[in-house]
């Protein structure tokens, strides 16, 4: 089981959109999939016409009384179930700070489901804080969706910087530029210069478009309600990479 997380100290910077996508294109890839909506605002479970609750809420499950998998739900899609946000998340922060040793405590919950999933993917909500702090350590991949502006390159460091210094486990960081438009210069240049010059980032690139805008009116992710659009196709190359680096190799007998 592989974990993958969409990460940034910032917020409305695609985050949602990209796990949205890419664990429908894993699962899509005969993937055993679970999407972990952590944001207690929960647009992920909302995009997957999931009810954001929780039996016991963030509680239960952070301190071990309430397994994960008794709060997993199927969604529309084969091999793709989402353990869906709650509102009592927003104190999820809290309820680490008491538990022992809370920057492991993600990994320790869903180290059960190992058998059950080839990939876990974990949507966090924008900051950087207890829970966020958990994600990093629980995670394999970090993909990390950056608007193109000098500043959110400089953020991007200080992340590395930071999961750097862990001891033992450290995720692998893979950032992207997300919402890039076209007509302006400097998101035209950043984007064409940086993914070849550094290897932390990836080669496809996220446009700013309206089909991905539309993702909250048809409740789907656009990889499946507008399968040919550029949207899609870009979603596609990103998670290609994403799954590579993440090594996770897809079996001769997926779809
Ligand atoms: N590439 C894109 N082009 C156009 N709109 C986008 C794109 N990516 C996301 N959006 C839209 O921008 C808004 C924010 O996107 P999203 O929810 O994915 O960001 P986020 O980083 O998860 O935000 P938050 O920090 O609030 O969780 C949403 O309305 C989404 O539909
Ligand atoms: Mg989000």
């Amino acid at each position: 089981m592989r974990i993958l997380a969409t990460y940034n100290i910032k917020g409305g910077v695609g985050k949602t959109a990209t796990a949205v996508n890419l664990s429908y294109l894993a699962a899509r890839d005969g993937f055993r999939v679970l999407l972990w909506d952590l944001d207690p605002q929960g647009a992920a479970s909302f995009l997957f016409r999931v009810k954001p609750r929780v039996k016991g809420g963030g509680k239960g499950l952070i301190q071990g009384r309430r397994p994960l998998d008794g709060a997993i739900k199927g969604t529309d899609f084969d091999n793709l179930d989402l353990l869906p946000a709650d509102f009592t998340y927003r104190n999820l922060d809290l309820l680490l700070d008491a538990a022992k040793k809370p920057e492991r405590r993600l990994a320790s919950l869903l180290a059960p489901l190992k058998s059950e999933y080839d990939a876990v993917i974990l949507d966090c909500p924008p900051s950087i804080s207890l829970l966020s702090e958990s994600v990093l350590h629980a995670a394999d991949l970090l993909l990390v969706p950056l608007i193109p502006t000098t500043l959110s390159v400089r953020t991007l460091d200080q992340l590395t910087e930071f999961v750097g210094e862990f001891n033992g486990h450290r995720p692998d960081v893979l950032a992207f530029f997300s919402m890039v438009d076209r007509r302006k210069r400097l998101h035209t240049q950043i984007t064409r210069d940086l993914p070849t010059q550094r290897p932390d980032f990836a080669t496809a690139v996220i446009p700013a478009l309206s089909v991905i805008e539309q993702m909250s009116v048809q409740r789907a992710p656009v990889a499946a309600f507008a399968p040919r659009s550029v949207a899609a196709r870009e979603y596609e190359a990103l998670w290609q990479e994403a799954r590579k680096r993440a090594g996770l190799r897809i079996r001769p007998t997926a779809a």
